[in-house]
């Protein structure tokens, strides 16, 4: 199968469902909707949404009725990149080939405009109209799962980690818990996500648990291995940040070849977890190998 047009499909998806659900930038008050959308709309790669959509598709769901749980998955992804650029977390200039939110509307505005997008996604995956197509039920436990993935125990927990250990030694199973928890738990959820609307089997949900918690581990060390290897034009966003911050990386653990070595290995991980899935899982076995083949 061809996984770029499958993303530019899929991506398509969402991000005219996401057009839809964001108030117009003219709305008041407009320097937070402006803000907003300036981030949202700014050519992410859409990579845990479409991992949601693909997870449902491989246990035979169809895509469009998850396409509103993608959409909030990228607006809490969308929130995590503008604060993890503020000149308090990681610093950076430029993202999404664009200048840094912060950069363009200031620091306030900035943070505002994460809480906004953050608080969003819940606002859209409890409007009661998703019931027509989604069991409360289930998207109750939708909300449960990204709320977790997004919060201490999940994305918020790493980036204290990130945070605490720049320009520190710290061991091997620090750096594991930074990017499975940092990076790992929202990809985790999104694949879960997925599952749960299309109503996976508790055996289905443990592969496909395992699936995505590898290539969560894979999409953390690729995106180590391209802040050294990749141009700021290629990545759309600053280069060489890690090292800038005196942040371990994978590669700086390993160096760049062992890195890559394991994040093959990885991904290797994630596609025997998919051993029991038949052509429907496709997707989701190509989009493991995109993340460590990706170029941006
Ligand atoms: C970057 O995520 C931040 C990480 C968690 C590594 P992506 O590489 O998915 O960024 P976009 O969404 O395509 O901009
Ligand atoms: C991303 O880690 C973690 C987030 C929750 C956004 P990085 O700090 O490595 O992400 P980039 O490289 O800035 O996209
Ligand atoms: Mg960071
Ligand atoms: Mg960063
Ligand atoms: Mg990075």
């Amino acid at each position: 199968m061809d996984i770029k047009a499958y993303l530019t499909k899929k991506k398509e998806a969402v991000d005219r469902s996401l057009e839809k659900l964001m108030p117009p930038a003219t709305a008041f008050p407009s320097v937070i909707h402006e803000a907003m959308r300036y981030s949202l709309f700014a050519g992410g790669k859409r990579v845990r949404p479409v991992l949601a959509i693909a997870a449902a598709e491989a246990l035979g769901a169809k895509a469009t009725g998850v396409v509103p749980i993608a959409a909030s998955l990228e607006l809490i992804h969308t929130y995590s990149l503008i604060h993890d650029d503020l000149p308090a977390m990681d610093n950076d200039d430029f993202r999404r080939g664009r200048p840094t939110c912060h950069k363009v509307y200031g620091d306030a505005v900035a943070v505002l405009a994460g809480d906004g997008l953050l608080t969003m996604a819940f606002e859209v995956l409890s409007d009661p109209k998703l019931e027509k197509a989604i069991s409360a039920r289930t998207l109750l436990s939708v909300i449960k799962e990204l709320s977790t993935a997004s919060g201490v125990r999940g994305m918020v927990g790493g980036q204290v980690v990130d945070m605490q250990s720049e320009g520190k030694e710290i061991d091997f199973p620090t750096l594991e818990y930074i990017h499975m928890h940092k990076t790992g738990a929202l990809i985790r959820a999104s694949v879960r996500a997925g599952a749960l609307y299309a109503r996976a089997t508790k055996q289905q949900y443990l592969a496909l648990t395992r699936y995505a918690e590898m290539a969560g581990l894979a999409f953390q060390i690729a995106d180590d291995i391209l802040d050294i290897t990749s141009t700021q034009e290629a990545l759309g966003k600053d280069i060489g940040s890690d090292l800038k911050k005196g942040k371990k990386t994978f590669p700086s653990f390993y160096g760049l070849e062992e890195s890559r070595r394991r994040a093959r290995e990885v991904v290797d991980h994630a596609l025997g977890a998919l051993k029991g899935f038949d052509r429907k899982a496709d997707a989701l076995r190509e989009l493991a190998k995109y993340i460590i083949n990706r170029v941006n």
